[in-house]
C-alpha cells in the first residue's frame, strides 16, 4: 500500500498507460481523480478501481481546454480536500516532418500534449505547496531525449516535456513539490489496434508488432502499459523522496544505443 491516504490526479486514463497506472494507483491505495474524454471507457475504469476498494471519480474532459483542466483540478479538491500525486498521462501521438506538419496538427499536439501539461501543473502547485508536498509525474517518451523519424510534431512535444519536467523540479524543489517525467520506449497498447502508431495511421497487428520490435528493440520486445505503471508508481511514491527533475527512461534500452 505505497499510496495509502493520498489522493493523485491521472489524466488520459481511459486506456493504455493511463489506465494500467490508474489500476496499480488503486492496488497500492490511492483514492483517484481520472480523466479522459471517452465517457463510457472512463466510467469502466472507474468502476474497476472502486472494485479495489479506493473511491475514484471519473471526470469526462478534453484537456486541450483550460475549463476542463481547472474543473478537474476542482472535482478533486471538493471530493478529496487536497492532490499528493498529479500524472499528466493524456497524449496524443502525431506525424509529419516539418514541411508536412500542418498548422492544425502542430496546434493539436502542442495543446495537448505541452500546453495541458503545463496547465494542470500550473493549477495544482497551489495546492501542493501549501501542503508543502506534492509529487507530479509527466509522461514523456524516449523521444524526450533522442528523436524519431517522421515524427516531427510528437518529437517536438516531448522533448518539451522533457524540458518542463526540469525546469519546474528547479523552481519548486524548496517546496517539497518533485516533478518527474517517466519516459516510456514503444509500449503496446490498444490503440495501436484500433488507430495505428500515430494519429491517421493504419491499425497494426499483433503479429506485426511482435516482429518489428524483435528487430529493434534491445530486449526484442515492446513495453506493457503495466510496466510503465511500476515506474510512474515509484516516481509518484515516497520511495522516490530524492528524486526530482529525473527522466525516467522505460523502454527495453532502446536508447541505450
Ligand atoms: N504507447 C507508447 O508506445 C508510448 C510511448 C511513449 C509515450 N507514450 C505516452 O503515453 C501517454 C498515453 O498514451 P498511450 O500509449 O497509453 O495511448 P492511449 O491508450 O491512446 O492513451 C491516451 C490517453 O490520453 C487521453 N487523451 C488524449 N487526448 C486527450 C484530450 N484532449 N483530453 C483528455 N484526454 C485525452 C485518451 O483519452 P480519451 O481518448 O478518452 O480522451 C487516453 O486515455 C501519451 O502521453 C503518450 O504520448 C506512449
Amino acid at each position: 500500500m505505497k499510496l495509502k491516504n493520498k489522493v493523485a490526479i491521472i489524466t488520459g486514463a481511459t486506456s493504455g498507460i493511463g489506465k494500467a497506472t490508474a489500476l496499480r494507483f488503486a492496488d497500492e491505495g490511492a483514492d483517484l481523480v481520472i480523466t479522459g474524454r471517452r465517457i463510457s471507457l472512463g466510467k469502466d475504469v472507474e468502476a474497476e478501481c472502486r472494485q479495489r476498494g479506493v473511491r475514484c471519480v471519473f471526470v469526462e474532459a478534453d484537456h486541450s481546454k483550460e475549463e476542463d483542466c481547472l474543473r478537474v483540478v476542482e472535482t478533486a479538491l471538493t471530493e478529496f480536500d487536497h492532490i499528493d500525486i498529479l500524472f499528466n498521462n493524456a497524449g496524443i501521438v502525431t506525424k509529419g516532418t516539418a514541411e508536412t506538419t500542418s498548422e492544425e496538427v502542430w496546434q493539436n499536439t502542442l495543446d495537448i500534449n505541452v500546453t495541458a501539461v503545463w496547465r494542470m501543473c500550473k493549477l495544482v502547485i497551489p495546492h501542493m505547496k501549501k501542503q508543502g508536498k506534492g509529487a507530479i509525474v509527466n509522461n514523456g517518451s524516449d523521444w524526450s531525449v533522442v528523436a524519431g523519424k517522421d515524427a516531427f510534431p510528437y518529437v517536438m512535444s516531448k522533448g518539451a516535456v522533457g524540458m518542463m519536467t526540469k525546469a519546474m523540479a528547479l523552481d519548486f524543489a524548496r517546496d517539497g513539490i518533485r516533478v518527474n517525467a517517466v519516459c516510456p520506449g514503444d509500449t503496446f497498447v490498444d490503440r495501436w489496434m484500433e488507430k495505428g502508431y500515430f494519429e491517421g495511421s493504419s491499425p497494426v497487428t499483433l503479429e506485426a508488432a511482435i516482429k518489428e520490435a524483435s528487430e529493434y528493440i534491445p530486449m526484442g520486445r515492446f513495453g506493457k502499459p503495466e510496466e510503465i505503471a511500476n515506474a510512474v508508481l515509484f516516481l509518484a511514491s515516497d520511495e522516490a523522496s530524492f528524486v526530482t527533475g529525473h527522466l525516467l527512461l522505460a523502454d527495453g534500452g532502446n536508447t541505450a544505443q
